[in-house]
């Protein structure tokens, strides 16, 4: 995450670069940051926390300055402080450079740059650009750029300004956002288009590797060996509203199609390109996964779903006992805690009172506690001895998508390190499995490209008095949060259940009136929820399936079929609970209600 704003024109700059902040604070709060070309020289401003803070401190210094950048921090590489708040410079203090994304290769970068006499002042990953872009700038700043830009790993966008072009900005993206706005004699970057739209709605947006120098007059725009392209122009014709939620209707629906780079941002520098997996951001030696005898999960609703489906992935790859509980219960059941079993607390927002409480109890009680969490600097992120961080950004939507989906990315990858830690698979297996998970982001991108067809299913469904779930094993798990992500934005009564199970009890609730929603991905138990379809084909309900591309048999047991790319079935729950998201979101708008802001639900619940 994190927002860009950069500004080359005639007016002073300072108020528009911190009002465009202002639109961007959805993509980060931690931090934030401001550099002015005043004079000859950069003026900087940085400050912890939201952007209050920034707004006070460069409030106290008047500006005429006609350029500058202004950043927004989602911090991912560096705790949230002044030193790791952009912008960041270099060692002369005349080039300034603002980031969004994650360096890969920055500790390799920073290695050479610090053999070549360069001093870093932060513990991010963003600073090296700075140091790259000053070996160059002799050649020019859009030079420059475009040999740092050549230089990076990963995906980001930045934008740079020197004290010896005072009037140019220059920026470049690599699968980040960064679009340019076109004003009368004056020019913009930002990472959103919302942050510029109260001066044009003109604007150019750019291509993966392009570098644009932006003047007051215009910009010349280049690939990363410095040849000229051609670049259109288009005017959006959004308003205020819909601008914030960058074109999409709803926060949720835009955070829907956010997966794809969570994913991205979630996996980067932790998922190797050979497929295997380097957790040692973490801190959790090898030596210790090997000794533990079991784990707990813990969490409440979304998270605890998330949990629920690596549980599996956990037991069957690095075999080791799991045991999961929705917080709630778990703090209240008197667990037995030993040092050799790990907890993992799963929460979004580091702030849900039960989970906490259940953290709390197990670190008393000498397990050691992991949080696998979203938000950098929050309660559980302080209290825990090790934390994980999906990296979504910040989520809106009071229904949680792209958090959840983060979180199944992120607990996959600590399922593959364990078993890699305690040879509980071959090597080659797991690192398939890594090259399984490293494709995910761009099926989740494929998959979002047909909601046409999950939109025609709502239409057909809405009126539905109430929808059974069915699935097993990891897709049991998918039910359960399809299941509730219906219910809480749309209010029509869900139930989930293990399909195997139906026959205990919930058949009773089939009828011809009651769709049924199965989760059929291509796993082993596959020939066994077939057998079910069955069954409920046999009472008449109708069966909406969420199947693999290609699955024969699924396409002629069901009435709808709600298709996914084919996977591994270990990384398919990623894939499978998209449609169901967008299920419950259309049918929720079909219905007219509010999806942002259901009904007596919050984003965080702080209370028990
Ligand atoms: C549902 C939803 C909630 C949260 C739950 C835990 O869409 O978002 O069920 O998952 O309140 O919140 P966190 O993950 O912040 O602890």
């Amino acid at each position: 995450m994190c927002g860009i704003v950069g500004y080359a024109g005639r007016r002073p700059c300072k108020p528009i670069i911190l009002d465009g902040l202002r639109r961007l604070e959805y993509r980060g709060y931690d931090s934030a940051g401001i550099v002015l070309i005043e004079g000859d020289g950069l003026q900087t401003v940085r400050s912890v926390g939201n952007l209050d803070a920034l707004f006070a401190a460069a409030g106290e210094t008047s500006s005429k300055a006609t350029v500058g950048l202004g950043h927004t921090r989602w911090a991912t590489h560096g705790r949230p402080s002044h030193e790791n708040a952009h912008p960041h410079d270099d060692c002369t203090g005349r080039v300034s450079i603002v980031v969004n994304g994650i360096v890969e290769n920055y500790k390799e970068l920073r290695a050479e740059l610090t053999a070549r006499g360069h001093e870093f002042k932060s513990e991010t990953d963003a600073e090296v650009v700075a140091h790259l872009i000053e070996e160059h700038v002799d050649e020019g700043l859009t030079a420059a750029v475009c040999a740092a830009a050549r230089a990076l790993q990963g995906h980001h966008a930045f934008c740079a300004v020197s004290a010896d072009e005072p009037g140019a900005v220059v920026g470049t993206r690599n699968q980040c956002p960064l679009v340019v706005g076109v004003g009368d004699g004056e020019m913009f970057f930002a990472s959103a288009i919302p942050a510029f739209m109260a001066h044009t709605r003109t604007v150019i947006v750019l291509e993966d590797g392009d570098v644009v120098t932006l003047h007051a007059d215009g910009a010349e725009f280049c690939d990363v060996a410095g040849a000229p392209l051609v670049r259109e122009e288009t005017v959006v014709p959004w308003d205020d509203a819909a601008a914030e939620k960058g074109g999409y209707e709803t926060f949720m629906l835009k955070e829907i199609h956010e997966q794809p780079a969570a994913l991205r941002d979630t996996l980067a520098g932790r998922l190797l390109e050979d497929g295997t997996v380097d957790l040692s951001e973490v801190g959790i030696g090898d030596e210790m996964l090997r000794r533990l005898r079991r784990i707990f999960i813990v969490a409440c609703g979304t998270s605890y779903h998330a949990g629920l489906i690596v549980s599996y992935a956990i037991e069957q790859l690095a075999r080791v006992p799991v045991q999961i509980d929705v917080a709630s219960e778990f703090r209240y059941r008197e667990p037995v805690f030993d040092p050799d079993t790990l907890v993992i607390g799963i929460t979004q927002s580091g702030e849900t009172a039960d989970t906490l409480a259940a953290m709390r109890l197990a670190r008393e009680a000498g397990s050691p506690v992991l949080a696998i969490c979203n938000v950098m600097g929050s309660q559980a992120t302080r209290e825990a001895d090790y934390v994980l961080y999906t990296r979504a950004g910040l989520e809106i939507g009071v229904a949680a998508t792209k958090t959840h989906t983060s979180q199944v990315a992120a607990l996959l990858l600590l399922a593959l390190r364990l078993a890699w830690a305690r040879g509980a698979r071959t090597e080659d297996e797991l690192k398939r499995l890594g090259h399984e998970l490293r494709a995910v982001p761009e099926l989740v991108q494929q998959l979002l490209e047909r909601d046409t067809a999950v939109s025609a299913i709502a239409q057909r469904y809405h009126d539905e008095r109430f929808f059974l779930y069915l699935g097993r094993g990891m897709g049991f798990a998918v039910c359960l949060e399809g299941a509730l992500k219906l219910k809480e934005i749309s209010y029509i009564p869900t139930e989930a259940y293990a399909a195997g199970e139906m026959k205990h009890g919930p058949i009773a609730l089939l009828d011809k009136e009651s769709p049924v929603v199965v989760v059929a991905d291509d796993g082993p138990v596959f020939p066994k929820l077939v057998s079910n379809i069955e069954e409920v084909r046999a009472r008449g309900a109708d069966v909406i399936a969420v199947a693999t591309d290609g699955n024969e048999v699924i396409g002629e047991l069901s009435r709808d079929v709600l298709w996914v790319p084919k996977c591994d079935h270990h990384v398919a729950p990623i894939l499978t609970v998209v449609p169901l998201q967008l299920l419950a979101y259309h049918i929720a708008g079909i219905k007219g209600l509010n999806v942002d802001q259901p009904r007596n639900l919050a984003k965080t619940v702080t209370v028990e």
